[in-house]
């Protein structure tokens, strides 16, 4: 069996040798293609092998075309909006994720820059705390708790939306549960997103929902670029300029809003918020053993594409 690593941003290096280890006791062979530029070097890469481990890489239909041995691929992480699931299905190819193994590493890094907005982008000026803040949970998943645990420690008031999670299970963590995404942005000032990409959220953070939080508006993302409504998200920002957005996912219009909104705008770079030894380490290492056990005892337990 040949495994391999396809990341475009590379995992820590100890991850990788971790990673190494669960598949060489496993018997199986390692391939590594790290930090590739160009999607000729993946397509070449897929060629004979039988799992795939990625991150955001996208594995689209050309991909399983040049894939012709390919049984497997795990998206070492949550969102698996990279995947083309149709066509994996279509390819016979089981894919993965593994849930729950990079939620912490997120979810501090929301919490680092709902700070770094609080205190003015560090530029020197006098901030605010954000204690006795409310805090906006935008998806209750496993992303979402662990800002909620977090952001308790800050003593913020923390109140969650999520469509498909029951009040009672978020209540039961000491969170107060809102009915409806409007009453969730109407009454926090700090929002932190954390719902998946889909047909559905797609644009769904909009003008209409963001002009209903309150004053001294902070807006977190570190879930997914597409879920914003970008050209709704300038129109805001223009109308109120207390309105601040901080993200780890470089949005589309990244030179407009540095231009024209440098002190209330921030990004990083790259996508960072697993970004962490720890998170490599315990995505990575789930993802092999998944793919250890799905060859030697056809353990299907993380399938999305069912
Ligand atoms: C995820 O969906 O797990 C996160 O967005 C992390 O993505 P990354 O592996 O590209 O950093």
């Amino acid at each position: 069996m040949k495994i391999l690593i396809a990341t475009e941003k590379p995992f820590a290096a100890d991850a990788v040798q971790k990673i190494k280890q669960v598949i060489d006791k496993a018997g199986f062979e390692f391939i590594l293609l790290e930090k590739y530029t160009n999607k000729s070097q993946l397509l070449s890469a897929v060629k004979d092998v039988n799992a795939i481990i990625i991150r955001s890489d996208e594995i689209d239909a050309e991909v399983l075309d040049s894939a012709k041995q390919l049984k497997i691929v795990v998206r070492a992480g949550a969102g698996y909006d990279n995947v083309d699931l149709n066509a994996a299905t279509a390819h016979g190819v089981v894919v993965m994720n593994t849930p729950g193994q990079n939620s912490n590493a997120v979810a501090e890094l929301a919490l680092g820059l709902m700070v770094y907005a609080a205190r003015n982008m560090y530029d020197g000026s006098s901030g605010t705390e954000l204690m006795g803040k409310k805090l906006g949970i935008h998806a209750y998943g496993n992303v979402g708790r662990n800002v909620a645990r977090i952001a308790k420690g800050f003593r913020m008031e923390v109140y969650a939306y999520d469509a498909f999670v029951p009040a009672e299970t978020i209540e039961k963590d000491g969170i107060k549960a809102l009915a409806s995404v409007e009453e969730l942005y109407a009454t926090c000032p700090y929002v932190s997103l954390h719902i998946p990409a889909t047909p559905e959220t797609k644009n769904s953070i909009n003008f209409a929902l963001l002009e209903k939080m309150p004053k001294k508006a902070v807006l977190i993302n570190t879930a997914r670029k597409e879920v914003i409504n970008e050209a709704d998200l300038v129109k805001l920002m223009e109308a109120r300029p207390d309105f601040k957005y901080l993200t780890d996912i470089m949005p589309s219009n990244d030179a407009e809003l540095k231009t024209r909104f440098p002190q209330r705008y921030f990004t990083t770079p790259k996508k960072m918020g697993a970004q962490t030894s720890e998170a490599n380490n315990n995505a990575g290492i789930a993802a092999a053993n998944q793919i250890a056990d799905f060859f030697k005892t056809g353990n299907t337990k993380f399938q999305v594409n069912k």
